[in-house]
């Protein structure tokens, strides 16, 4: 069995790639905090130290990995901080590297993710690039909070569609390219079966929990002025408010069918991920 490393193995999509990978690989899940991350593991998981801005850490995680699952922290931006991982990666003997990219990357060179890509592509290892697009997982995460205390979701998407994946298809394919061969220098845009705006997603909302959900529908500006209210970090605000811009724009609605034909069944639908999670919104 090949020893994957798992960056990014507490979050959304590698949380999901550990799970996807049990019995498959030998699973390394790369961790901040090993003793943080402990409760957030599938209990009995190796868990490591890295840290991409600590290259102290590179050395012991990556010795003895075949594949690297490799993702970019949000608050990353500057992709000279991941460079130094993929050099250390690639000194390893690591022979393959599954990138956790972005719908569109190939044609849009602002984005970190384009900018990782690159590195990847002239560093020498076989890699595979994922690009998903919007995570459903968004719901349950950045947005849980408004949707269970104001019953809203506040995003300045205007009335374009998103074509939302859930983090355990894009989890899917990953184990897949991390476990078979035949994926290397590869790029899957990864998507959904259907693009939804916000006002369907809330009538999801809606009728899964039973509970009113509306589509706030912000402008911009009140959008970024309430998430500084919050606390959150100009960066980070911006970064958020440009996605969502996209989406507005109607560029965020992209679909492909690399989902059913790499794993052989559709996609998950966003109704069947608010009813998987529901409790989330009503606890
Ligand atoms: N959200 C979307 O709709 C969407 C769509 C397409 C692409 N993406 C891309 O997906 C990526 C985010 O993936 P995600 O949602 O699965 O992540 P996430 O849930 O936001 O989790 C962030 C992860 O980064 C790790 N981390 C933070 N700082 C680190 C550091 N200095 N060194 C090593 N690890 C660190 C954390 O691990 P610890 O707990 O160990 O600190 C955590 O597991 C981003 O690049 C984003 O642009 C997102």
């Amino acid at each position: 069995m090949n020893t994957v490393l798992v960056t990014g193995a507490t979050g959304n999509v590698g949380s999901e790639v550990v799970l996807a990978l049990a019995g498959k690989a030998n699973i390394r899940a790369a961790v901040t905090d090993v003793e943080k991350a402990k409760g957030r593991l599938p209990p009995g998981t190796e868990a490591v130290r890295f840290d991409f801005e600590d290259a102290s850490t590179f050395a012991g995680a990556f010795a003895g990995v075949d594949r690297l699952f490799l993702m970019r922290p949000p608050h990353i931006s500057d992709p000279k901080v991941i460079a130094p991982s993929i050099e250390a990666a690639k000194a390893a003997g690591v022979k393959q590297i599954i990138f956790l990219s972005l719908q569109g990357a190939e044609s849009n060179s602002i984005v970190p993710h384009a900018k990782i890509e690159k590195l990847l592509l002239t560093c020498g290892v076989p890699y595979t690039f994922l690009r998903p697009s919007f995570f459903m997982q968004n719901l349950t995460g950045q947005h849980r909070d408004e949707i269970r205390q104001r019953g809203e979701i506040f995003v300045p998407a205007g009335r374009g569609r998103t074509s939302f994946i859930d983090a355990r298809d894009i989890a899917a394919v990953a184990a897949l390219a991390l476990t078979e061969d035949g994926h290397e220098n590869k790029a899957y845009t990864l998507t959904g079966s259907e693009a939804l705006t916000y006002d369907e997603v809330a009538q999801i909302l809606t009728e899964v929990t039973g509970r009113p959900v509306r589509y706030a529908n912000p402008n911009l500006v009140r959008f970024v002025l309430q998430k500084r209210r919050e606390g959150l970090a100009w960066g980070f605000v911006i970064v958020m408010a440009g996605i969502y811009l996209t989406a507005a724009l109607g560029r965020a609605d992209g679909l492909t069918d690399e989902v059913p034909r790499l794993l052989g069944r559709a996609p998950i639908t966003v109704r069947q991920f608010v009813q998987d999670y529901r409790s989330v919104w009503l606890s």
